[in-house]
């Protein structure tokens, strides 16, 4: 990048809450210049479909201004099981240009949307043990939903340079702040609040990724059916905040009990994985996303699952700026993840 020009703000729009990052590049890592979260109410976005244009824009203006941001280049990424297909398929060997000529047939019978109705993007990963194959991942997002995205980041007076999906950029993140072990199997885990995605990484490389159409919203919304509160309050007690009228030991009581929904889509995508891998066990997972941030959940998901699990730390080699509160961004460190991982990317990136 050009001496004096900013990098790109890593914008994560997700459907409980906007983040923003931006890096400055260093010598042998990065700073963290801005980053910020915004709340949004549930009904703005949906399962990763934009319901209400125009209060989206809204507070991404909001989360901008707030931030204090100059930037317009904007890093953006899409998820949701409605709109983005991610698969690791085989192919016969070929090179990328080819690839790139032949991938709208060879993924028709992987998609199932129309394929007049997806754009689509791959990765080689390599060579399969049988001769002649290659893996290739392949990522298919519905282009109504990448196009209402890229809409609402221009009208809120952004330039989109990047359209990322949230699996890579965690796979990012991780990459540029752990050691890679070869044939280490690390499962990156986001739990959101509207779905869980979960990356399984074989030697840094994606092996099994899987998008669950469920997350926090079910704790929030058991809060609020048990002590008739609302959608805000419900949340603001699931973050830990004292609620008048609500014991705290009750509303734990009742994340503890939901939250075993959460886990089982967890260890179900773990023994998918291991299924399809002849038996290969996950060795450790890494959570990211608020749900990563739900009092005692990391260690309920170690219990049950049996593996070792912690929170992702993407501080290893980010440093973060003095302007900013760093203890507090610590503290959200893994609801940060993905729009760090956002603000890694390039112009020119693909
Ligand atoms: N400190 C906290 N403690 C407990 N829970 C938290 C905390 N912070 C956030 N959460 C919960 O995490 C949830 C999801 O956060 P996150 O910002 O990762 O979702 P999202 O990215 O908007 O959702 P999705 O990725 O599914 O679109 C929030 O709705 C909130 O309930
Ligand atoms: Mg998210």
């Amino acid at each position: 990048m050009p001496f004096g020009q900013k990098a790109p703000i890593g914008l994560d729009i997700g459907t409980a809450s906007i983040k923003v990052s931006q890096l400055r590049e260093r010598k042998g890592g990065y700073d963290l210049e801005v980053f910020d979260i915004l709340p949004l109410p549930p009904e703005l976005i949906v399962d990763g479909a934009i319901i209400d244009s125009l209060r989206v824009i809204d507070a991404i203006r909001e989360i901008i201004r707030k931030a204090k941001i100059k930037t317009k280049d904007t890093v953006l990424s899409v998820s949701g099981h409605s709109a983005v297909i991610v698969k690791l398929i085989t192919l016969p060997e070929m090179t990328e240009e080819e690839l790139e000529e032949s991938i709208r047939f060879e993924a028709e019978q992987y998609i199932p949307f129309d394929i007049n109705d997806v754009s689509i993007d791959f990765q080689i990963i390599g060579p399969k043990e049988e001769p002649g194959q290659m893996e290739v991942l392949l990522v298919a997002v519905k282009s109504d939903i990448l196009n209402d995205y890229i809409a609402v980041v221009r009208e809120a007076g952004l330039n989109p340079v990047v359209v990322d999906v949230d699996f890579f950029a965690l796979e990012n993140i991780f990459e540029v702040n752990y050691e890679i072990e070869p044939g280490r199997i690390v499962g990156l885990v986001d739990i959101g609040a509207s779905s869980i995605k979960m990356n399984i990484l074989k030697g840094g490389t994606p092996a099994f990724t899987r998008d669950t159409p469920t997350g926090t919203n079910i704790l929030v919304e058991a809060l609020q059916r048990e002590f008739e509160l609302s959608y805000e309050v419900a949340e603001r007690l699931l973050r830990g905040e004292a609620v008048e009228g609500v014991m705290e030991e009750s509303a734990e009581q009742i994340v503890m009990e939901t939250s075993e929904e959460l886990i089982t889509e967890i260890s179900r995508s773990i023994d998918y994985f291991r299924t399809s891998m002849t038996g290969e066990d996950v060795s450790e997972l890494i959570l990211a996303g608020g749900g990563a941030l739900v009092k005692g959940l990391a260690d309920r998901i170690r219990d049950r699952i049996g593996v070792e699990v912690s929170l992702i730390d993407p501080f290893r080699n980010i440093t973060i700026s003095r302007k900013l509160d760093d203890a507090h961004i610590r503290d959200m460190a893994p609801l940060a993840a993905v729009s760090l991982g956002l603000a890694l990317r390039r112009v020119g990136d693909r």
